[in-house]
């Protein structure tokens, strides 16, 4: 008989290209609803990205560590599969916009049927947040602006280390 997933663990994945405060607001409210939260570096060798999956892993460490329930791993592959291995049973995604919904609702909807007991569950960013993103935090960095209140410290000294500011 097939064993049921643990719904008290919850994933939490994306590429972090870096890591932002968007998604770290959305990890501490995971980990106060579930006993476990696993947040899963998407590793996609068919995508660019400025940094290596062990630098995003190392930039998440530095900016959980005061998250007892939270670990960090990357994976590559399905997420759905890579659920399925750890037996986690819940799925976070945040919602920023309107615009997120159309692309969360097919992921969603494809996820389930290709695991039906893995439950999707959403969660509004907050206001503040609602803007960001990494690529948005990127092209700041990458033209002199200040991105200073989106990133923990960790980012913001390797965006430093990467863009130079005069
Ligand atoms: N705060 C700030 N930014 C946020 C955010 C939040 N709460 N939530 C999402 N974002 C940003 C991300 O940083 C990302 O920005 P970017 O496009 O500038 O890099 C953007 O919104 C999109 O985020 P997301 O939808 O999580 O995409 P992602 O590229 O970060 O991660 C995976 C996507 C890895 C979760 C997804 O591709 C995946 O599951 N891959 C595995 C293959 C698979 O199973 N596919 C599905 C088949 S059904």
């Amino acid at each position: 008989m097939k064993a049921s997933p643990n719904y008290r663990h919850a994933v939490y994945a994306g590429s972090f290209d870096p890591v932002t405060y968007g998604h770290t607001a959305i990890i501490e409210r995971a980990a106060r609803l579930y006993d476990r939260v696993t947040v899963a570096i998407g590793v996609n060798p068919a995508k660019t990205s400025l940094f290596t999956p062990e630098e995003r892993l190392t930039m998440l460490r530095d900016a959980l560590a005061g998250c007892d329930n939270v670990d960090v791993e990357s994976f590559s592959g399905l997420l759905i599969n890579y659920c399925r291995g750890l037996g986690a049973g819940v799925l976070v995604r945040g919602l920023r916009l309107l615009t997120d919904f159309e692309y969360e609702f097919q992921l969603g909807l494809a996820n389930r049927d290709l695991e039906p007991d893995i439950e999707t569950v959403f969660m509004f960013t907050e206001s503040e947040h609602v803007y960001i993103s990494s690529s948005l935090v990127k092209e700041i960095a990458m033209n002199g602006g200040d991105y200073s209140r989106y990133v923990p410290p960790g980012v913001l000294k390797a965006l430093r280390s990467k863009y130079p500011q005069p």
